[in-house]
């Protein structure tokens, strides 16, 4: 694990100096979306983002499961999956994201724009490392800081969000 942070990581190498071996561990990043699809997608979505639309029903606050009525965290806390409390923890983040961010697109977008996948797919690339209107050539976060009455770090996220569509499609 120290290795692997390590050589990723400056910070993780100053938490691996100074704490334990144990703290080093804790360090190491996790990354949901790989997470999402080792453990859950064998039997559910494919996609995070399929899962929490199909499945999770935020509007009473927490997460829900649609078919079951349970509660999300308490399900998962009880061992449905076989996570850690910190892979819970960062898989919870994850759902709450795509649903902060699905929610975002279709109060402010979808009136204009089909589904945020289809808007990536068609219109958008990845230049210099920037994602760029295809055709338009324009700077997509420059654009929707006056585009689609977009606030403050909604701006940012759309443009990562439309990113993670244009990066998934390339797969
Ligand atoms: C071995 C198969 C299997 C794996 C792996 C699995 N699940 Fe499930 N899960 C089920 C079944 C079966 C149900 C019952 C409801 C259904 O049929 O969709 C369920 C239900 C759920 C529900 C409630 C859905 C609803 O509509 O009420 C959630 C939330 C959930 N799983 C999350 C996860 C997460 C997150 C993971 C990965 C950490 C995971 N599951 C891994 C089989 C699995
Ligand atoms: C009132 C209608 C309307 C709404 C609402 C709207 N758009 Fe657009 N959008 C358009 C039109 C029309 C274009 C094409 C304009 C052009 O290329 O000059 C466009 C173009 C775009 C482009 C492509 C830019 C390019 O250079 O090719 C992106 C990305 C985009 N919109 C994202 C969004 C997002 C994200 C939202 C929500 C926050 C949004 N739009 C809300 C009408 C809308």
């Amino acid at each position: 694990m120290c290795a692997a942070t390590r050589s990723n990581l400056l910070i993780s190498l100053l938490v691996c100096f100074k704490l334990s071996i144990a703290t080093c561990v804790v360090a190491e990043t996790i990354d949901p979306h790989r997470l999402y699809e080792d453990r859950c997608s064998g039997c559910h979505a494919a996609h995070a983002g399929d899962f929490v639309y199909g499945s999770i029903d935020y509007s009473s606050g927490g997460g829900i499961g649609r078919k079951t009525s349970k509660r999300l965290h308490e399900f998962l806390t009880e061992g449905h999956g076989g996570l850690s409390a910190r892979q819970i923890d960062a898989l919870l983040d994850l759902f709450l994201g795509i649903h902060a961010r699905g929610r975002v697109f279709r109060d402010k977008c979808r009136v204009c724009h089909d589904r945020a996948a289809e808007l990536a797919r068609s219109r958008l690339i990845i230049r210099n490392g920037r994602l760029m209107g295809r055709y338009s050539g324009r700077d997509i976060e420059d654009f929707l800081s006056h585009h689609g009455r977009l606030e403050g770090e909604e701006v940012e996220m759309m443009t990562q969000t439309l990113e993670g569509h244009f990066r998934a499609t390339m797969h």
